[in-house]
């Protein structure tokens, strides 16, 4: 984050093609539920390939605060968890940061607790909605004092014993499904969560790993439903986080757009419910190559070969969207330099992310000359192969509302538009992406 130093611009210009092995940093989501299940477990959890981003070390110092020791050691990191159900009241307020995962899922692991926990975060996690978690922590019996339209800051205090629920997720969300399920594991009896719509599935994976009692049913329609049996004993693990396919994004997407280039990502992980873009990629004719694949920890992982190449516009599937919605901004800048139009339907969850990011992309693709269609829940870009007359001459900047990825996704652009691509911050990137720069300037990326 800015540490208070204030915005960092930075420009992105053409590159000749980029080349290079590299890995990105450690899945977010995962890094953030290691920590959470490894506070949490009774003995020591060893984390491996952790993201040492600013959102994620938020939540180790929540989880610090609540009772469990955390630390950084040569070979990787040690957390001693407190034992489920052992947590210990907060003595100031939880600061989530820029944290949507971080903050919604330690508000159902601690909102429960017969204790008060206080959640603040920066300004764009203050604007977003708290209430699709709020609302089920509520009917397990929470207590809940809240800015107005339940967002932050917010105070929790969970009853003396909370009541296990059936909930139905009225949208496609991992960060609510973990929410109800962390919740449940402090609820006697079973908490069931059923999603219309899968989406990842890392806390059923890890809970499971943990030792939790947990099954999951998946019925002919696809729906999902997951029981988890409460106030179970959760005992310490060793983690290795694969390398975070969101991260993997941006050189992938600047590989293919940038004529020449050929580079190796490796170590991503390759859950079937985080892969839709690169197979949104594929369909648009991109020339990204699957070698290893091998299961690491329970995950499914890859290296990925990706080269340069001439893309076609596509409709993506809607059904798609759970598995690539941190994606977007990024395809829609793969978009600009397809041959055609590309449409994005069903993208209402984008105007409530970091930042709204739907209107965030579709204001920085206009002021570097794309030509695109933003609507209610939709986007379509259509792309200028080659880049030509794509870029701001006169340098105006790309504004990024404290939102990481509209941040990388336009540098990533200014790397192939025939002018350079500038954003008013990228300090937001440490959230997520610690070393972006320097990883993509190693393989040859002109960005200052
Ligand atoms: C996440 C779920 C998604 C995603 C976020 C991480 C998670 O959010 O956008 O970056 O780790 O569970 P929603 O559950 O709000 O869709």
């Amino acid at each position: 984050m800015s540490q208070g130093l204030g915005p960092r611009p930075a420009t992105a210009r053409k590159s000749a093609d980029l080349r290079g092995i590299v890995r990105v940093p450690g899945d977010k989501s995962i890094s953030h539920r290691a920590l959470m299940l490894g506070g949490l477990a009774a003995g020591e959890t060893r984390i491996t390939g952790l993201l040492e981003g600013a959102d994620v070390i938020a939540t180790a110092k929540a989880m610090q605060a609540m009772g469990a020791r955390i630390r950084k050691e040569a070979d990787g990191w040690r957390v001693d968890g407190t034992g489920n159900g052992a947590l210990l009241a907060p003595e100031a307020p939880l600061d989530f940061g820029n944290a949507g995962i971080g903050c919604r899922l330690v508000m159902g692991l601690a909102g429960v607790y017969d204790f008060e926990t206080t959640f603040i975060g920066d300004a764009s996690l203050a604007k977003r909605p708290m209430a699709r978690v709020l609302d089920p922590l509520r009917a397990m019996g929470v207590q809940v004092k809240a800015a107005v339209g339940d967002r932050l800051p917010a105070t929790l205090r969970g009853p003396k014993t909370p009541t296990p629920i059936s909930y139905r997720v009225p949208l496609a969300s991992a960060q609510v499904k973990s929410a109800v399920l962390l919740a449940g594991l402090n609820a006697p009896g079973i908490t069931s969560v059923t999603e219309p719509v899968m989406t990842r599935d890392h806390t059923e994976r890890m809970l499971r790993g943990f030792g939790a009692a947990l099954s999951v049913e998946t019925d002919v329609e696809g729906v999902r439903t997951i029981r988890l049996e409460g106030r179970g004993r959760l005992a310490g693990q060793s983690i290795d986080v694969p390398g975070d396919p969101s991260s993997a994004a941006f050189p992938l997407v600047a590989a293919l757009i940038v004529p020449g280039s050929d580079i190796i990502i490796e170590n991503v992980l390759m859950n079937p419910a985080r892969t839709g873009l690169i197979l949104t990629l594929q369909d648009m004719g991109a020339d990204i190559e699957v070698l290893n694949a091998r299961s690491s920890g329970g995950e499914d992982v890859a290296d990925l070969k990706v080269r340069h190449s001439e893309l076609k516009g596509v409709k993506v599937p809607v059904e798609r969207a759970p598995s690539m919605i941190d994606e977007y901004p990024v395809l829609a800048i793969a978009a600009a330099f397809a041959e055609g139009a590309t449409t994005m339907n069903g993208l209402e969850e984008l105007r409530v992310k970091e930042s709204d990011r739907l209107s965030a992309v579709a204001e920085g693709l206009k002021l570097n000359g794309v030509d695109c269609e933003e609507a209610k829940s939709s986007l379509v870009v259509r792309g200028r192969p080659g880049g030509k007359g794509l870029g701001n001459a006169s340098g105006e900047r790309v504004e990024t509302h404290l939102d990481h990825r509209i941040a990388m996704s336009f540098l990533v652009m200014g790397l192939a538009s025939e002018h350079p691509v500038t954003v008013d911050d990228t300090t937001m990137i440490a959230t997520s992406f610690p070393g972006f720069t320097e990883l993509m300037t190693g393989l040859g990326a002109r960005i200052e």
